[in-house]
């Protein structure tokens, strides 16, 4: 099979889709992988790095299109992208189509193979290429939010950890999963005082058992929600609806409800929030300002460490490749019921119940 690995034009974003380990183990399975040039430099990756283990470096995005069986990316094609994409191409990537109709629409005119990686899914239900991300991000939020609470960029002026005489900041996580236990994590760490809602009870017990005592767990529902945001300096936002749009759970009333200052980091942004006012931002300009709390809705929170955030990505989809890229897209799925789950869009059919649902469409069995 032919393997392209395209730069990434998404605005900051400086991931790439394989290091030098991965065409290095596609070369040595008589795969052919084309990387465009300069592809990795934002991930410490370059050309000769490349070249010597085994790929063909390429002028242009087009022509890595162009020859390529299957692409192998990182965030979702964006529309400069869509008419590269072939019919029968594969294309391996994160796409969270719930949250957008006109990529959606792109993929199924353009009858690609469109593998989210965000919906392979292991048999205990667990996400194993959301997980690495979701880890950076998670961390990520809490070095963010204490960013923004900051005064001189419109925060509360709080410092988390508090100090001698001087109470901890207080950081309310929504959602106990991979986001929410490692932003819980880096809060307690840094002194804060934390308290993490899900609707999962196994999820809480297990916060419950590994967490320091200064983080709490409660049950999230519209009543406790709003109580813990008129006293949390800082919200987290880490809730999922596999496939689906993430559920409201602050809506636009509830802003008044909190103090000034108050910061927000909706990392679900890229399922489309969880906060009724989120709407997606860029590392260039990060935040906005509704009713005085901050919004910092960066969808690519991980594209900022992008060295981390490659080498944690492909050391999970690497396997995943090798699969289809020796068995076909057909067969590998057959053979891997993970993997099955990421296929989304096929054909020009979308074949994932919960997308074709955001979308008021019947899915197609694959
Ligand atoms: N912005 C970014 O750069 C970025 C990076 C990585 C992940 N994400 C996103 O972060 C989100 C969380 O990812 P994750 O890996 O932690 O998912 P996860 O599945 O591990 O955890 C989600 C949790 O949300 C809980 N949940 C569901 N409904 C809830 C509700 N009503 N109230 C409270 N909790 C609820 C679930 O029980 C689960 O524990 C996803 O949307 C993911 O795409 C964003």
């Amino acid at each position: 099979m032919t393997v392209g690995i395209p730069k990434e034009i998404k605005n900051n974003e400086s991931r790439v889709g394989m290091t030098p380990a991965g065409v290095f183990e596609l070369v040595k399975n008589n795969h052919t992988v084309y990387v465009q040039s300069g592809a990795g430099e934002g991930s410490g990756f370059f050309n000769q790095d490349y070249q010597q283990a085994g790929a063909t470096i390429l002028d242009t995005i087009g022509q890595v299109y162009a020859m390529s069986d299957m692409i192998v990316k990182v965030k979702e094609p964006i529309a400069e992208e869509y008419s590269l994409i072939q019919e029968g191409q594969i294309v391996f990537t994160y796409f969270h189509f719930a949250s957008s109709e006109a990529l959606t629409k792109a993929m199924i005119k353009s009858k690609a193979i469109c593998i989210a990686y965000e919906t392979v899914e292991d048999e205990d239900g667990t996400l194993p290429l959301l997980t690495p991300m979701s880890e950076v991000a998670g961390r990520m939020a809490i070095q963010q939010g204490a960013k923004y609470l900051e005064k001189p960029v419109k925060g509360k002026g709080v410092l988390l950890g508090g100090v001698p005489g001087v109470s901890p900041g207080r950081v309310l996580v929504l959602g106990a999963g991979t986001v929410g236990i490692q932003a819980a994590k880096m809060a307690a760490g840094l002194g804060a005082q934390v308290t993490i809602l899900d609707v999962n009870m196994k999820r809480l017990r297990y916060v419950n058992d590994i967490m320091p005592s200064h983080v709490v767990t409660g049950f999230s529902n519209e009543f406790n929600i709003r109580k813990h945001i008129k006293t949390n300096d800082l919200i987290i936002g880490g809730v999922l609806l596999k496939g689906a749009k993430a559920p409201n759970l602050i809506t636009r009333d509830m802003l008044k409800e909190m103090h000034p200052g108050t910061v927000i980091v909706d990392v679900a942004v890229d399922q489309g929030g969880c906060v009724e006012t989120t709407k997606p931002t860029t590392h260039e300009d990060p935040i906005y300002i509704i009713d005085d709390v901050v919004h910092y809705c960066v969808a690519n929170m991980p594209g900022a460490v992008p060295y981390t955030s490659t080498v944690a990505l492909t050391n999970v989809t690497l396997p995943y490749v090798l699969k289809l890229a020796n068995l076909g897209w057909r067969s590998a799925c057959k053979m891997d019921k993970s993997l099955e789950k990421g296929l989304n869009v096929v054909e020009g059919e979308i074949v994932y119940k919960e997308i074709a649902e955001t979308f008021h469409l019947e899915p197609v069995l694959a």
